[in-house]
């Protein structure tokens, strides 16, 4: 790529979203790395030469001092926070239910509020949601209907924001760095999420990257949600 635009990878230091940084940086992003651990950001910052910020989803006055801060303009900005609340319907927390919704769909509104003024004529958002959305079970309550709002968060802030384009990426289990939380099971639920797809087996980061990457410039494509998942959707088990 031999031009330099700046990208905002919210919830950028760590899993995917690093490596959205990472590869932006690698394709001649300018990036910088939003994160509410801003020693994590600042350190991946400097390892890709970029900037960093102190950005919490949860925390609007956060949203807004980073809009100020990069008030000269962004071109994309791909949001990749999640608060998971999986708990069986009787267990649900409201203090949880907030959390969920703010980081994955509330926060991204916000996000959309205050740097409205600032994205870029050409830019886009990205937003993240996940396939669980689309496969109802028990315990999935809260990250199924947060991640089906997602994919209307999209659709309606893709017409709020236009001319600058919005989607949304719907991951399938991804080896991310998020689940070696599991330990011993992480390699269970890569190997069973596997046999839930068409392509028989699970995501890698690169994956989803891949699809960010190709969203950024897709100047045609508003407004939708992009699978990214084997085609697990598909495939009845
Ligand atoms: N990996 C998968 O298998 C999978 C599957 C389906 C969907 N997805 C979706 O893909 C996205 C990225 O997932 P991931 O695999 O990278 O792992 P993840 O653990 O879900 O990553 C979430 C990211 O969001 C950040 N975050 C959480 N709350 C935040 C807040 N209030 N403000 C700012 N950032 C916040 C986290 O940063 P901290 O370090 O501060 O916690 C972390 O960087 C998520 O939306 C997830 O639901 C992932």
């Amino acid at each position: 790529m031999e031009y330099v635009d700046r990208i905002l990878v919210i919830g950028g230091a760590r899993a995917l979203g690093a490596a959205i940084a990472r590869r932006a940086a690698k394709d001649g992003y300018e990036v910088v790395v939003g994160a509410r651990d801003v020693a994590a950001a600042e350190a991946l910052g400097a390892e890709i030469g970029g900037g960093a910020l102190r950005i919490d989803l949860q925390d609007e006055a956060s949203i807004a001092a980073a809009a100020e801060v990069l008030r000269d303009g962004v071109a994309h900005i791909v949001t990749t926070g999640s608060a998971p609340h999986d708990v069986r319907v009787t267990e649900l927390d409201r203090e949880g239910l907030l959390a969920a919704f703010t980081a994955k769909v509330i926060g991204p509104m916000l996000v959309a509020k205050h740097f409205a003024p600032v994205l870029r004529p050409g830019g886009s958002m990205v937003l993240f949601s996940g396939v669980v959305g689309w496969r109802p079970g028990p315990g999935s309550l809260v990250k199924g209907v947060t991640n089906g709002a997602v994919e209307y968060a999209a659709r309606h802030l893709a017409a709020e924001l236009a001319p600058v384009r919005v989607n949304a990426v719907s991951p399938g289990v991804v080896d991310s760095g998020a689940w070696d939380r599991l330990g011993e099971k992480r390699a269970a639920v890569l190997s069973g999420s596997a046999a839930k797809t068409l392509a028989g087996r699970h995501g890698e980061s690169e994956d989803i990257v891949d699809a960010v990457m190709w969203l950024l410039g897709a100047g045609f494509v508003s407004g939708e949600t992009i699978h990214v998942e084997g085609g697990s959707r598909h495939k009845f088990v």
